[in-house]
């Protein structure tokens, strides 16, 4: 390929959302359904799942409406006033639970396969640091005044 049709088709991908690029809804679906799935019925991720409802149908749509939203496609889970990190602040979220969570994100983006690989990686790389940032941070010990 040219120099010139390099940078026209680098163009049209910088002009296009995360959405697009990784497949849009039908993908995001599949992966959210896919780590659903997985945080069923694989016990890597028992700690995780026993922190869920029974029912992990809501989960499903809430989870994919929210990154639809995050990833430049619609909005419409944002336009109920949800917001994901202050949902998740008061939770007591250990380390373990954090990376039974990106793991299994990482793997259900892996199984799924957007064919946008740079895309799809980028997104397992993010959610992995946020998850990993709903960690509560231990309150430093205050040194003694005396
Ligand atoms: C770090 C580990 C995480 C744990 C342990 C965790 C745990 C939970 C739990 C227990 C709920 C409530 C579920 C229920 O009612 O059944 C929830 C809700 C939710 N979580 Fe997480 N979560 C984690 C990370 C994340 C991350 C990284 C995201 C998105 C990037 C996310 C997105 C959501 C969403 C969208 C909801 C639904 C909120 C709603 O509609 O009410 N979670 N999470």
């Amino acid at each position: 390929m040219s120099d010139e049709a390099d940078q026209i088709e680098g163009e049209q991908v910088a002009r296009k959302t995360p959405y697009e690029r990784l497949g849009g809804r039908e993908v995001i679906l599949a992966i959210t359904n896919r780590f659903y799935d997985l945080m069923e019925s694989d016990p890597a991720y028992a700690k995780l799942r026993a922190m869920h409802a029974a029912d992990l149908g809501p989960m499903r749509e809430s989870l994919a409406g929210f990154l639809t939203g995050w990833s430049g496609g619609p909005r419409d889970w944002f336009a109920s006033g949800k917001c994901m990190m202050s949902m998740h602040r008061g939770m007591p979220i250990a380390r373990e639970t954090a990376d039974q969570w990106a793991a299994a994100m990482a793997r259900a983006i892996a199984d799924v396969a957007p064919a946008d690989r740079v895309m799809a990686d980028a997104m397992a790389g993010v959610l992995e640091e946020i998850a990993g940032s709903m960690v509560p941070v231990e309150a430093p010990v205050e040194a003694s005044a005396d």
